[in-house]
């Protein structure tokens, strides 16, 4: 299983706060953001992590996490020229997956709480795609998981107007090596971007993909509440 951190983006919700850094540097309580993603990742016993950011930001990320050498694993480094979509990373990251699976997960967010979850899945992982989605007070800020009444995921709709569910798709992707072919066949949407969303869709048309319910604390930090609400959960915890 290889990983990636999805780590670039615009940062919009954030400015002025991303104007001259990126978001995924921002401090949550005592380090920076990146380090949380890292450390789900290697909870997950991935050891091969490929980084994606932005031209700009791309060599801070360098002089923070090096090698991976002090974290016992392997980090390598991919530029994305302009955010064109959270899918696109397994386009840049072709070269990076080979032959592999893949985890993929967002430099914004925070999966606290349970250090096995992640091992567990992946353990478990044989192919197809598997997601995780979380109950929250505001889905439509995400993709959300309509199901059936037996709670079986029929679709996943892209920051839909009405509403579905209140299960959020969080940023925590896991997929066979299909992905690279689905990839590369997918159309940007609208909004110009490969949409995540639309893989997923892939997957659960082809009966392939397996949404879990993801019961721990999970937060997108990319506003300023959740930004504050990740420092000071972090910080509650250390101080238990
Ligand atoms: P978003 O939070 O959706 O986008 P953003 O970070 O650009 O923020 P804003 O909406 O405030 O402008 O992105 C989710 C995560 O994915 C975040 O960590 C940034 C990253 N990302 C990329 O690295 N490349 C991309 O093309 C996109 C769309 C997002």
């Amino acid at each position: 299983m290889k990983g990636i951190i999805l780590a670039g983006g615009a940062g919009t919700r954030l400015h002025p706060l991303t104007k001259i850094t990126s978001k995924q540097l921002l401090p949550i309580y005592d380090k920076p953001m990146i380090y949380y993603p890292l450390e789900t990742l290697m909870d997950g016993g991935i050891k091969d992590i490929l980084i994606i950011s932005d031209p700009i930001n791309i060599g801070n990320f360098v002089r923070l996490l090096g090698s991976g050498k002090d974290f016992g694993i392997k980090i390598t480094y991919e530029v994305q020229d302009k955010p064109e979509g959270l899918a696109q990373a397994f386009l840049i990251g072709e070269n990076f997956i080979a032959k592999d699976n893949v985890t993929m997960i967002l430099g914004d967010n925070l999966f606290v709480g349970d250090g096995n979850f992640l091992d567990d899945a992946i353990k478990s992982f044989k192919e197809g795609g598997r997601v995780f989605a979380k109950q929250v007070p505001d889905p439509e800020r995400f993709g959300v998981v309509k199901f059936d009444k037996d709670m079986k995921a029929i679709k996943i709709v892209e920051k839909p107007k009405e509403h579905l569910s209140d299960y959020a798709v969080t940023g925590l992707y896991i997929y066979d090596n299909t992905i690279i072919e689905k990839t590369k066949n997918l159309k940007p949407s609208d909004r110009g971007e490969l949409e995540i969303t639309d893989i997923n869709n892939l997957y659960l048309k082809e009966g392939k993909l397996d949404v879990r319910l993801y019961e721990h604390y999970w937060l997108d930090t990319g506003t300023f509440e959740a930004l504050l609400e990740a420092s000071n959960k972090i910080a509650s915890l250390r101080n238990e």
